[in-house]
């Protein structure tokens, strides 16, 4: 039995060409069905449904033996708790900061608004500046115009969310992202065969699309 675990939304449906193309079909709809393991097409292969944010705790632990996150996440999470061997290049975005437009300059310790807490502080640790981070799980873009942070770290694709909340990028992105097949080690030693044709089925699926 090989389960897969991925959140519902964009990631699957994102996934579900590649998928397809290893021969694996869901049996039914995750925005349909309550259901949070999901048959396809091999009997041995189940799709598991998660929060985006849960998907490498599984992988980590073994209770799913591939997993599909975005970079962001991983990063987030940290660790060494499993393989990356694929990037799908599938929810393609950018990691940044952002900022209010045409706002005065800023003293003394930066406040930034953001779900990647971890990841931020190791970002503004690396450049020597201390900041405070603020925790938050979503919206992020309405801190800043609350007045609850200087500035905030999301995921930016079309930048339509910041200007459409008078925010602005600045400077570089942090990272360039997009969602990678994730393994766990002792699944692969177990099921290596099975586990790497569905690697080299999903690079091909990757190369062509
Ligand atoms: P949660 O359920 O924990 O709130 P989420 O809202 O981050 O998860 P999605 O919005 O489906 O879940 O995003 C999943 C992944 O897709 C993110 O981790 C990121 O890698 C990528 N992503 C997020 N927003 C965009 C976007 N606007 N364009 C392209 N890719 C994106
Ligand atoms: C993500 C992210 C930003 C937005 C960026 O949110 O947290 O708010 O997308 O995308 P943009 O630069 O194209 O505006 P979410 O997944 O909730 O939004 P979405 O489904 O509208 O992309």
């Amino acid at each position: 039995m090989l389960k897969i675990a991925l959140s519902k939304g964009r990631i699957f449906t994102e996934t579900l060409p590649l998928l397809a193309q290893a021969n694996i079909h869901p049996l039914e709809d995750p925005e349909r069905s309550r259901k949070l393991i999901l048959d396809t097409n091999q009997p041995a292969v189940k799709l598991v449904i998660l929060r985006a944010t849960d998907v490498p705790t599984y992988v980590e632990y073994g209770a799913a033996d591939l997993g599909i996150a975005g970079k962001d996440v991983l990063l987030e999470h940290g660790g060494e708790g499993f393989y990356e061997p694929l990037d799908l290049k599938i929810a393609r975005c950018r990691l940044m900061v952002a900022g209010p437009v045409n706002a005065p300059p800023l003293r003394g310790r930066l406040r930034i608004a953001t779900k990647y807490a971890k990841l931020t502080q190791r970002y503004y640790a690396e450049q020597g500046e201390q900041v405070e981070i603020i925790k938050l799980y979503g919206s992020m873009e309405l801190a800043p115009l609350l007045g609850l942070a200087d500035r905030i770290v999301d995921v930016v694709d079309t930048g339509k969310t910041l200007r459409a909340n008078g925010l602005a990028p600045i400077g570089a992105p942090i990272a360039e992202i997009s969602s990678r097949l994730i393994v766990n080690k002792a699944s692969l030693k177990m099921n290596s065969l099975i586990i790497k044709e569905l690697i080299r089925q999903l690079q091909e699926a990757v190369s062509s699309i």
